[in-house]
């Protein structure tokens, strides 16, 4: 393979919502039933984020095909603003997002605020209407997919969903966009599709990873090829001191390779930075998406992944500021020229 040659990589998704409507439970479902599915040892923690390969995906959905995307790359929005200053060249940082409801409390403030970003950021969405074990008179069946578990309820509390996610269809209409449940969405392109989980216990999730999967199948290719032997470019997502190594960044790495002893700019707070990858530093696993303790050192990381970079000089480094790797073919000029005006 050389340099040119494009592959599919796996789509970022990232998670919104209102305030305690279950963003981070519903990351740690995903990721619990991921790490259940999995051999051990499949689920690698990223910075910032998880990564969940399509044969778990698949052994959770059991999909009549098998899926074309090597998997999924959630990362948990630390809030709108994270969410908006997180940009990779030219568009919104993640591909497809999973807009989190409430489903007894409805739309709120963040979540209008929510649809908004992902209306102007025209990133695809999929809304997750979570906690329906909390309607009344649920009966839960741990992670079954929809509508085996919605079958098994109650006329009345069959009802209760129903209604409720009419009011979510409702507000979403208000917010300019066309919604039903998803399973009687017939394009995703024009239709948003709402999905009833619980992220305590685990129903619907199947579902949900499916609409995920299929959304970024069938509308994305174009935008998630990745040239894997390219050079690397990302986004800062954090600055951190780090004992031992200083100032270093946390890079979701969107697109090609990055290499310890690579060249890399990185915007800064007035000039853009030049510096050499020192130590590519990834979770080890099961570590918890933020926690400090264990990172294993990597030679080389490709997209899309989260990764720890230690290099000198990354003082003025800022979240949201991009991450380019300067090629053999690159002119250090033209990358920093580029850098400055990102
Ligand atoms: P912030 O990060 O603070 O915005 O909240 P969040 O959206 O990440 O919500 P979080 O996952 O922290 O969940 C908030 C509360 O709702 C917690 O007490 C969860 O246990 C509870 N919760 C989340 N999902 C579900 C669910 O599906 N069912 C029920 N019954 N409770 C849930
Ligand atoms: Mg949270």
């Amino acid at each position: 393979m050389d340099e040119n040659d494009e592959a599919i990589r796996t789509p970022i998704v990232s998670v919104l919502g209102h305030v305690d409507h279950g963003k981070t439970t519903l990351l740690d479902e995903i990721r619990g039933s991921a790490v259940a599915e999995a051999e051990a040892g499949a689920i690698t923690q990223h910075i910032g984020s998880t990564v969940v390969p399509i044969d778990v995906i698949e052994r959770i959905c059991n999909p009549d095909e098998e899926f074309d995307l090597p998997g999924l790359l959630f990362i948990d929005t630390p809030g709108h603003h994270a969410f908006t200053t997180l940009r990779s060249r030219g568009g919104a940082l993640s591909d497809i997002a999973v807009l989190v409801v409430d489903v007894n409390d409805g739309f709120q403030p963040q979540t209008v605020e929510a649809v908004k970003i992902l209306d102007r950021t025209e990133t695809p969405f999929v809304v997750a209407a979570n906690k329906i074990d909390a309607v009344p008179g649920w009966k839960t069946q741990e992670d079954a997919p929809f509508a085996e578990t919605f079958a098994e309820q109650s006329e009345r509390v069959q009802n209760d969903v129903e209604n409720a996610l009419y009011e979510i269809i409702g507000d979403l209409h208000d917010n300019g966009f066309q919604a039903d449940r998803y399973d009687r969405v017939n394009d995703y392109r024009s239709t948003i599709g709402v999905v009833p989980v619980s992220a305590e216990t685990g129903e619907g999730i199947p579902d949900l990873l499916m609409v995920l999967v299929g959304l970024a199948q069938r509308f994305l290719t174009e935008s998630l090829t990745t040239r894997p032997n390219g050079s690397g470019e990302g986004t800062v997502v954090e600055v951190k001191e780090k004992k031992g190594l200083g100032t270093t960044v946390d890079v979701l790495v969107y697109d090609g390779v990055v290499e310890v002893g690579d060249t890399v700019v990185v915007g800064g707070q007035l000039d853009p930075i030049v510096t050499e990858v020192r130590a590519l530093l990834e979770p080890s696993e099961k570590v918890e998406i933020n926690e400090e303790d264990e990172f294993n050192r990597v030679d080389r990381v490709v997209a899309a992944e989260g990764v720890k970079v230690a290099a000198p000089e990354l003082d003025d480094a800022m979240a949201g500021a991009p991450f380019v790797v300067v090629g053999e073919d690159d002119e250090l000029g033209d990358v920093t020229q580029r850098v400055r005006s990102e």
